[in-house]
């Protein structure tokens, strides 16, 4: 069954979907950003439940519920802080989706959804975010097609732009591809 891949131009704790991923820091104790919104939404249940997961490293992820927020889940990772990873931060962009799938398939996850990771405080130009996001989560789906829909969360027009250029650029790449269906 094909993947709906949804770019959805809004605020993260709103959605309505199985899981959304937190761009969390490696205390996982709560932020600003995405990490705080989430927080904010979620109430402070969400930190005592963090509190015992004893941080996560960069390009890992781990799952908490969500308290009160829409989603049953929030699956929390730690992007790579661009310039400072001894340039392996591509490689941690792109562990951070998989995880993130990983465990989101592990726990039975159907509809999930992802901010930009690291392209906020964490620094990772937007474009290039960007591009390692679709390439990353598009590849996993294709070894892995167990999710009905995927939103890309972004937080601003230029986002948008951004989003859509790499999407495009991976549909000219992948033009037969048919277990992804895209909608903007
Ligand atoms: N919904 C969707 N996207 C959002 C939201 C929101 N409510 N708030 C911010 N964003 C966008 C930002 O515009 C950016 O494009 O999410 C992207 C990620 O930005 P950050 O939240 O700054 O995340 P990151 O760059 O990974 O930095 C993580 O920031 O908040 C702290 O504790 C966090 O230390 C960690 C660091």
């Amino acid at each position: 069954m094909p993947t709906r891949f949804t770019l959805v131009l809004g605020d993260i704790t709103t959605q309505q979907v199985d899981a959304i991923v937190n761009a969390a820091n490696p205390t996982l104790l709560g932020g600003g950003g995405v990490d705080g919104a989430i927080h904010a939404a979620a109430g402070p249940e969400l930190l005592e439940e963090c509190r015992g997961l004893h941080g996560c490293q960069t390009g890992e992820a781990k799952i908490t519920r969500g308290y009160l927020l829409p989603a049953k889940y929030v699956i929390h990772t730690v992007g790579p802080r661009y310039g400072q990873e001894q340039g392996r931060e591509a490689e941690l962009l792109r562990s951070c989706y998989a995880r993130c799938l990983e465990v989101a398939a592990e726990r039975g996850v159907q509809t999930i959804a992802f901010p930009a990771i690291s392209a906020g405080v964490y620094g990772y130009p937007l474009s290039e975010a960007a591009a390692i996001a679709v390439q990353a989560v598009c590849s996993w789906v294709h070894a892995f097609d167990c999710f009905t829909e995927i939103r890309f969360l972004v937080y601003s027009s230029r986002a948008k732009r951004m989003y859509i250029e790499a999407m495009q650029h991976y549909c000219h790449t992948m033009p037969e591809d048919d277990k992804i269906i895209w909608s903007v």
